[in-house]
């Protein structure tokens, strides 16, 4: 990625965002003077669910099947052609290679058959502003504020002060809280996505059995949650594999992350002295958390905010609206820049 002077923000009307780093193809326009004009997302959730996880090759060829009709879609919906657009922005990784690299050239390609600029976005910093493509402006948070990522490659804290200036304060040392989600639905006998199938079945238990809470006395802002998924796996050994304690574990589970999820991020903004947090990620539609964060935050005098439901999980709106911040602050992708599996230390 090069940083080039920055430009005149009025130059970009019309940004085309496309995703397709994991299971979801998306695509969708945005505007800085309209929003969100469009955003498409085609779930291969069905396709994987029998898997317990994302198979990766399936995962490319159904990114072939898609892009197009979805792009077309994200067009026709704005109204708009190819003409109109005056960027394309496309997420560049972390994700699975083979369905980044299915995006990122067709929209490399449509950026340069339509001399446009283009620009790679990091996938978790796309999350990361999520919460700013709402409908409602006075919902949106001021920086600086915490920034909590947690979805099913990553799980994060930030210290976010603008818009591209960011600090990462702590993440997981094993799985992501994500992962976590759906490595336990697996255990459990429950289908992929873990977390929508955990969540359902936690409303009909108790949160009966202690299970671990990493703290990580060292790292404060780090999180662990092999620990936690193991002692699911160890207390069903010892427990009959009734509905009613597949419930109750649920529920337990469940809890143990919410727990950790918030204590760290209230911490953080304690020791850092900042009055916001936020959530972001597919995990951040888990309505416990939500629920969780919010009384925690009142009690603390901390305003909380998460994203749209629309706009937790995958999808190109985000990319889209990181991509546009990055261009107007002078960003801009090279031509032969390829694909990332892992986070680098600094998103771009
Ligand atoms: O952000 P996302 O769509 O994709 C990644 O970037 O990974 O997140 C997907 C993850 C999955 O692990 C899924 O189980 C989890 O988000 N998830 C949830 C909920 N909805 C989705 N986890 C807990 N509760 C939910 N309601
Ligand atoms: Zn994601």
């Amino acid at each position: 990625m090069e940083i080039i002077p920055p430009v005149n923000q009025n130059e970009y009307n019309y940004i085309l965002g496309i995703e397709t780093s994991c299971d979801e193809t998306a695509a969708s326009v945005f505007s800085p003077g309209k929003g969100i004009i469009s955003s498409i997302i085609s779930s291969q959730v069905e396709l994987h669910s029998g898997f317990g996880g994302v198979v990766p090759e399936i995962a490319s060829r159904k990114h072939l099947e898609y892009i197009l009709p979805v792009t077309l879609e994200a067009l026709q919906i704005s109204g708009l052609t190819l003409k109109d657009i005056d960027a394309v922005s496309c997420a560049q990784g972390p994700g699975l290679v083979g369905a980044l690299a299915v995006g990122w050239s067709f929209a490399k390609t449509i950026a340069a058959v339509n001399n446009l600029p283009f620009i790679g976005v990091n996938h978790t910093y796309s999350h990361l502003l999520s919460v700013f493509l709402k409908n409602n402006r006075d919902k949106a948070p001021d920086f600086p504020f915490i920034g909590l990522v947690v979805s099913g490659g990553h799980t994060s804290l930030y210290i976010v002060d603008d818009f591209i200036n960011y600090k990462e304060i702590g993440r997981t040392r094993d799985d992501a809280a994500g992962e976590a989600f759906d490595k336990v639905a697996k255990i459990l006998g429950l289908s992929y996505p873990g977390g929508p199938q955990i969540s359902k079945y936690a409303l009909k238990g108790k949160s009966v059995y202690n299970l671990p809470r990493a703290r990580l006395i060292d790292t404060p802002f780090d999180f662990s949650f092999s620990g936690l998924k193991t002692a699911v796996s160890n207390l069903l050994k010892k427990e009959e594999k009734t509905e009613n304690i597949i419930y109750n574990i649920a529920a337990s589970f469940q809890d143990a992350v919410v727990d950790i999820l918030c204590e760290k991020a209230i911490n953080a903004a304690k020791k850092f002295a900042i009055k916001e947090i936020v959530i972001s990620g597919g995990v951040s539609a888990n309505k416990k958390l939500r629920e969780k964060m919010d009384n925690q935050c009142k009690k603390n005098d901390i305003l909380f905010y998460a994203p749209d439901f629309q706009y937790c999980s995958d999808n190109a709106a985000m990319t889209a609206f990181a991509g546009y911040n990055l261009l107007i602050n002078g960003f801009i992708s090279n031509q032969d820049e390829d694909v990332y599996s892992r986070n680098k230390n600094h998103f771009f």
